[in-house]
């Protein structure tokens, strides 16, 4: 039936075929991504008549993007800006169909916007829903997938967050790939951050395998509020599971514990430190939501902590564990580069959960730890103060640290 010179043909049709059973090959988010996104601070705040600098509209977006760019956050890595949910008209266009921007906050339309992030050397991201409609009730993309990926690729776009309220999670196996086959259609390569597992029930496990194809990175369970008892509730969900997800993590593709919340109004000065720490050892996609006018001169110090950023960037992309507890002092390790001899270097947060008042020693032993560099050791340096260098752990010495209630005390030990 097919001749000679039906085989160029054939072949593409091979090769598409391959493609579509293949790996998510975007080839986005080698390491976990940085940005800023609207929703944990400024929400759903529509009324720009009464919150001018806090209403979800252009300003905020432009506003943000230059921040980012002005005070330093770009610099070292922050990249992505992100509206999350509430740009919409409540109604799509009733000749097109195609999603309306809401007229009054964008009144230029969304590629005035792209075009002023991509001058800042930025990129753009934007929030859609899987469902019949967004979380906060604007139209969702069910039913005009293709035509909503198009408009996307259209207006710049190089961030998707798709969310899954009023949606049927039943229907969330064929829809997550289906709508990032279509975004991967457009030929405009976009970053596809998935809320599907969020939205399973917990008894139910996530289709990690079909994530890991089909998207970015996926938020695995509930929402962060402003709190670090939220943060904490969160870090114990991924310790609680991480031998089935950490697995799933690596370069192209990332767990999401959700968006970072320093700068806001939950977080002490230490409690942010560990937030920071965690989501590194994590690699968790790095993306703050706070006013970026209002980051005190010592959060913004945490936020563009470059060490602490390289430990979450670390190119080899292993997901780290919550090693152990001991009396209330919690052990997270993620192994990062050089590796020496076969021996990975780690980067280590002692997390406290205590709340008696004083600083609490304690100490660990090589294999607590579960280093096993036993020839030589690591050299070990404070990730949060530069200048406090703890010199060499071997085996045979204690590793002692004192840590602060809600604190974290965060290392990096380099193998020899
Ligand atoms: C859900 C998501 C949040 C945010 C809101 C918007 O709750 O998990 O991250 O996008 O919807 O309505």
């Amino acid at each position: 039936m097919f001749g000679m010179k039906n085989v160029p043909l054939l072949l593409l049709l091979l090769m598409q075929l391959l493609r579509a059973g293949s790996a998510l090959d975007n080839g986005l988010a080698l390491t976990p991504p940085m940005g800023w996104m609207s929703w944990q601070r400024f929400r759903c705040i529509t009324d720009c008549d009464t919150y001018p600098d806090e209403c979800i509209s252009e300003q905020l977006f432009r506003r943000s993007a230059d921040l980012l760019v002005s005070e330093g956050y770009a610099d070292v890595g922050y990249e992505y800006v992100i509206i999350d949910d509430c740009w919409l008209e409540w109604n799509r266009d009733n000749m097109t169909n195609k999603l309306v921007p809401d007229r009054k906050r964008f009144p230029r339309g969304l590629n005035v916007l792209a075009d002023h992030i991509h001058d800042k050397g930025l990129k753009f991201g934007l929030y859609q829903d899987f469902g019949t409609k967004t979380c906060a009730g604007y139209p969702g993309v069910i039913d005009h997938m293709a035509l909503d990926a198009e408009t996307f690729a259209k207006w710049d776009v190089d961030y998707v967050k798709l969310d899954g309220c009023n949606a049927n999670v039943s229907d969330m196996a064929a829809g997550y790939p289906e709508f990032g086959r279509l975004l991967n259609e457009t030929g405009r390569p976009m970053v596809y951050s998935c809320s599907w597992p969020a939205y399973q029930s917990g008894s139910e496990q996530p289709h990690f395998e079909s994530l890991k194809r089909h998207c970015n990175l996926w938020r695995n369970w509930a929402d962060v509020q402003d709190s670090f008892q939220s943060v904490m509730a969160i870090t114990d969900y991924f310790a609680k599971n991480q031998d089935s997800m950490q697995p799933h993590a690596g370069p192209g593709h990332w767990n999401d514990p959700d968006m970072l919340i320093l700068g806001n109004y939950g977080l002490s000065y230490d409690q942010s430190k560990v937030q920071m720490a965690i989501w590194a050892v994590l690699a968790a996609p790095l993306i703050m939501s706070n006013d970026l006018a209002k980051v005190r001169p010592e959060i913004k110090e945490i936020l563009q902590n470059r060490d602490v950023i390289a430990v979450n960037q670390d190119p080899l992309g292993i997901q780290g564990k919550r090693l152990l507890m001991k009396q209330n002092i919690e052990v997270w390790r993620r192994p990062i580069e050089p590796k020496i001899n076969g021996e990975y270097s780690y980067a280590i947060a002692f997390v406290s959960r205590r709340v008696d008042g004083s600083p609490f020693p304690i100490s660990f032993t090589f294999k607590e730890l579960s280093l096993f560099n036993d020839n030589i050791g690591y050299i070990v340096q404070d990730l949060f103060d530069k200048n406090n260098n703890l010199g060499v752990f071997r085996k045979e010495r204690e590793f002692k640290t004192r840590v602060i209630p809600n604190g974290v005390n965060f290392y990096k030990f380099t193998a020899l």
